[in-house]
């Protein structure tokens, strides 16, 4: 039978990510397809039950299902034990199906080379900034503050990570010169006509990196502000496509082009924007 993959989540008609595994099985000259599910509220355990009945094999997990998926899966690997969240589920030859979380590593991943002594604020306390502190954790980054709009849930990510410090935004913005990796997950990023952003930057070192998870706009308000201060700025784009290579590689034990698509996914997305 034709291997299969998907995508399950609420809303998921714009996910690029078919059109990405699509490609990249047909480059590698796989005989597989990857197709979007949307999920209804609810339903959930149904589809799940189906997508294991009807031979998937592999699949991704976006919105608003990656922690509710847990309980149905077989196994969960250490990561997406302390984070909390998978995002890509993998079927073992045995016939299991293990849950893993690719979107840190995807993350640090298109941040390019960095130095693990690196100083790294994150913005934002939520899903996605656990998912990639955690990632920092794993990959041996010890200088993390997180600062967020709420303190106490700041406070409860260093607690539950046994890592870095929490800050408030405003701590953050006035000592903004210590850091050299300003990371936005905060939900401002999405609101393309939004020019709130959740600190002022006029304290950046000038070799800092500026990187932000959102990439529809490519670039987000708070990218446009950094660019203004001439540091290196990363958009989102870089992560959507390092965890999809990763989920590829656990799926079919082969490594995709992400270069290459991350280039075909800014055009299609209406850039020219190339990461500085
Ligand atoms: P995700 O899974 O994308 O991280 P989330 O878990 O809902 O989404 O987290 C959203 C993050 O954006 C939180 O850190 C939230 O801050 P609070 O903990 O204070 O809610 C942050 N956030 C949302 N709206 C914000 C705003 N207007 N200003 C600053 N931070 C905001």
């Amino acid at each position: 039978m034709k291997k299969w993959f998907a995508v399950i989540g609420n809303p998921i008609a714009h996910s690029l990510s078919p059109y990405m595994h699509d490609t990249w099985l047909q480059e590698l000259e796989m005989e597989a397809t990857y197709i979007p599910i949307h999920v209804e509220e609810g339903k959930l355990e149904g589809a799940v039950q189906a997508l294991k009945l009807l031979g998937c094999s592999g699949w991704n997990v976006t919105v608003p299902y990656k922690e509710a998926i847990i309980p149905f899966l077989d196994e969960i690997d250490e990561s997406a034990t302390h984070i909390g969240a998978v995002n890509t589920v993998v079927k073992t030859v045995d016939g299991k199906f293990v849950g893993y979380n690719t979107d840190g590593f995807g993350f640090i991943q298109s941040l390019g080379p960095i130095k693990a002594d690196d100083r790294i604020l994150m913005l934002g306390a939520g899903g996605a900034a656990r998912g990639i502190v955690h990632a920092f954790k794993q990959r041996g980054f010890k200088n993390i503050a997180i600062a967020n709009r709420t303190y106490a849930n700041a406070e409860k990510l260093v607690e539950d990570l046994q890592l870095g410090q929490a800050l408030t935004l405003q701590e953050a913005e006035d000592n903004l010169e210590l850091f050299d990796i300003i990371v936005q997950t905060t939900s401002l990023g999405m609101k393309s006509n939004s020019t709130t952003l959740p600190i002022k930057l006029n304290k950046i070192k000038e070799d800092a990196i500026v990187a932000d998870i959102v990439y529809n706009p490519l670039v987000t308000p708070f990218l446009e502000e950094a660019e203004k201060y001439n540091v290196r700025t990363i958009n989102g784009l870089g992560m959507l496509v390092h965890q999809g290579a990763l989920a590829f590689s656990y799926w079919n034990e082969l490594n995709p082009d992400s270069d290459e698509m991350i280039l075909r996914l800014t055009e299609q997305l209406g850039g020219n924007y190339v990461n500085r």
